[in-house]
């Protein structure tokens, strides 16, 4: 039964994993790059050729600034730890996100991962970082806004490839599924466009505990669901053609 090319995982779950044990938050987060390490492997291992992390929202910035530099730091020592080692199992690294308004260094480390793994085939690791989807969905609109009025487009011709093309996510695959940890049952802005048609997978267990029998949990809900794409069941098809 197939493999989903590609996986979206929404990691929720840090802090109730870090209260539940009386610890700091930054403990939880701690805990959750260990398990996103753990999905990275786990994606190689099962399959899937894509794996896209939210690792950090447009709206996480609302939050305590002590969190928020938390945050930004577990990013850089993740980027500056695990850069080689990603790069040694052939991982491609590829950010989506606002980048421009970001602290140099954090662009610079961003750059310098997707630069160095470009030539890397194995896992593709789509890292969303500052990335909310209607500000991606935003951005798109105003490139097209700016073709358009430049007259390198004609409105008549946007099309949902237009639209696509523009988006931070170029170049990539739509989900074939999105997971979330934690029991929460909502999208938080992550990949509003790219994930019209993916499945959804919600489970139960704190991001941070989350591990290889998750995801196969994760990957035998995907392989129970019929993708229809806005279609028909592939057996009305079959008995009304019959
Ligand atoms: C949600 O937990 C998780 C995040 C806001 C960030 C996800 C970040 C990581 C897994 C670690 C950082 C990884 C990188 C590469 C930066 P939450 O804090 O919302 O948990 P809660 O809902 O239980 O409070």
């Amino acid at each position: 039964m197939t493999t989903p090319a590609h996986v979206a995982i929404i990691m929720d779950g840090n802090g109730r994993w870090a209260k539940a044990r009386g610890l700091p938050r930054l403990a939880g987060h701690k805990a959750g790059v260990e398990a996103l390490r753990q999905a990275v492997r786990t994606a190689s291992d099962l399959g899937v050729s894509w794996l896209t992390v939210y690792a950090f929202s447009s709206e996480n910035w609302s939050r305590p600034a002590s969190e928020v530099s938390d945050l930004l730091g577990l990013l850089k020592l993740f980027i500056r730890r695990d850069l080689a080692e990603l790069h040694r199992s052939g991982v491609k690294v590829h950010v989506i996100g606002e980048r421009q308004s970001l602290q140099p260094d954090i662009r610079m480390l961003l750059d310098e991962a997707e630069s160095l793994t470009a030539g890397n085939r194995s896992l593709n690791l789509v890292i969303a970082f500052n990335y909310g989807g209607r500000d991606e969905i935003v951005r798109a609109a105003r490139k097209i806004a700016a073709d358009v009025a430049a007259g390198r487009i004609d409105p008549a011709a946007v099309t949902e490839q237009t639209v696509s093309q523009a988006l931070d996510t170029r170049g990539i695959p739509d989900p074939d599924l999105v997971i979330r940890t934690s029991g929460e049952m909502r999208l938080s802005n992550f990949l509003l466009w790219q994930a019209a048609y993916s499945e959804l997978v919600f489970l139960p267990c704190l991001w941070p505990d989350f591990g290889a029998e998750h995801f196969e949990e994760a990957l035998r809900q995907f392989r129970a669901r019929e993708r229809r794409f806005g279609g028909r069941a592939e057996r009305d098809v079959i008995s009304s053609s019959a």
